[in-house]
């Protein structure tokens, strides 16, 4: 066997054919499956779209630039799981476009910062980080409290995001301003609506100022609902996550 091993040694050109083949082979055994199977994403309970005002605060999380600091991606090291919680699994980011998994980490991840503290605190924290972690680096976002959430274009958006596969319905997108608005004002009629379109969706006066939705109420929003759709109590009797 290994005599004949010795044509190959010494013929480069028979080498490199030879080399390409299996090569080829392992590549098709990778790739070919891709082609047949309809998602690679193993489906998880509870994953919904984000609500528009959610979305309206994550589309500032990205032109503030907040990814440069802080990943949103949990590895599945006992240390990262023991800091931040169940690691994230790719359903969690399935309707994210683009997503925010980051490769920096200046501040802490935040893929599960959802409900870890109140809405006053995050108030506090953007404006001034300093006002509640003295130690802190991250820059103040003061003018988020200032600024008039422009919602002109919400249901433009959530169209937008329907054309890169996210299955925002008709009924969604009708009704995304009265939603948004909604979702600021836990007394409002339409408050049970936002509930029951986007489970789990927390209805509340985010940064304490009913008067108008400002862009610190739809980053609050979203920040909140980071990492609390998949019930991971459920996962964890399964046995697939560290802790
Ligand atoms: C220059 C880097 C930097 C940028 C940019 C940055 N942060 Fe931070 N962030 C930090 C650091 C450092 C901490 C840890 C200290 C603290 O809590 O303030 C932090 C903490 C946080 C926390 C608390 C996390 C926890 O689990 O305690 C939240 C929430 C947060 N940042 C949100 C944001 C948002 C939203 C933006 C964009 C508007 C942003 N950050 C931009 C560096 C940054």
């Amino acid at each position: 066997m290994l005599s004949k091993h010795g044509v190959f040694e010494r013929n480069a050109w028979l080498l490199s054919i030879g080399t390409l083949i299996v090569v080829s082979i392992g590549g098709i055994v990778q790739i070919a499956p891709l082609f047949y199977l309809k998602s690679t994403i193993e489906k998880v309970e509870g994953m919904r779209p984000y609500s528009p005002l959610e979305l309206a605060g994550r589309d500032i999380y990205i032109r503030e630039g907040c990814y440069l600091c802080h990943s949103q991606m949990i590895r599945s090291l006992r240390d990262e799981v023991e800091r931040y919680g169940p690691y994230s699994l790719a359903a969690e980011s399935m309707y994210d476009h683009p997503f925010q998994w980051g490769s920096k980490r200046t501040g802490p991840d935040l893929a599960r910062v959802g409900g870890k503290y109140s809405d006053d605190w995050h108030v506090a924290h953007m404006v001034n980080p300093r006002s509640v972690v003295p130690e802190s680096i991250m820059p103040g976002y003061p003018w988020l409290a200032q600024r008039k959430l422009d919602a002109s274009d919400v249901a433009e958006r959530l169209k937008a995001q329907v054309a890169v596969g996210v299955p925002y319905t008709e009924e969604m997108i009708a009704n995304a301003a009265a939603d948004l608005a909604a979702q600021t004002d836990p007394d409002s009629d339409g408050a049970e609506d936002v509930a029951a379109r986007y489970p789990k969706a927390v209805v509340s006066d985010f940064d304490g100022d009913a008067s108008e939705v400002t862009e610190l109420d739809a980053m609050i929003a979203y920040l909140q609902m980071l990492g609390t759709l998949v019930d991971f109590t459920k996962y964890d009797a399964a046995g697939p996550n560290l802790r």
